[in-house]
């Protein structure tokens, strides 16, 4: 896992175990910060501050079931990763 930052937008670069490489938000949609120390075990990402985790084959919410993360295309030519960010922004959850 590593965080990059493309067109101003700090993301979050994995590759899920089983998985093509995916590419996320790289804040937390608790309360927007930097998910720079989180952890990645092959599936899961755990933010460090309240714990909330997230599925990164789909960016879906584990626990709890609040916000997903947002999701930006990627792909990988030569060796060289493409993300658009074009149309994609952070999500947030409610509380
Ligand atoms: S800031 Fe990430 S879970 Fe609260």
């Amino acid at each position: 896992m590593r965080l990059v930052i493309a067109d101003s937008h700090l993301i979050v670069l994995a590759w899920p175990e089983d998985g093509a490489l995916k590419a996320f938000q790289g804040v937390c949609p608790h309360t927007n910060a930097p998910l720079s120390d989180a952890e990645f075990d092959g599936r899961v990402l755990t933010c460090p501050i309240h714990n909330w985790t997230w599925d990164l084959a789909s960016g879906a919410p584990i626990e709890p079931q609040e916000s997903p993360l947002a999701e930006y295309p990627v792909k990988v030519e030569d060796g060289v990763v493409f993300i658009d960010t074009a149309g994609v922004s952070p999500l947030f959850a409610a509380r």
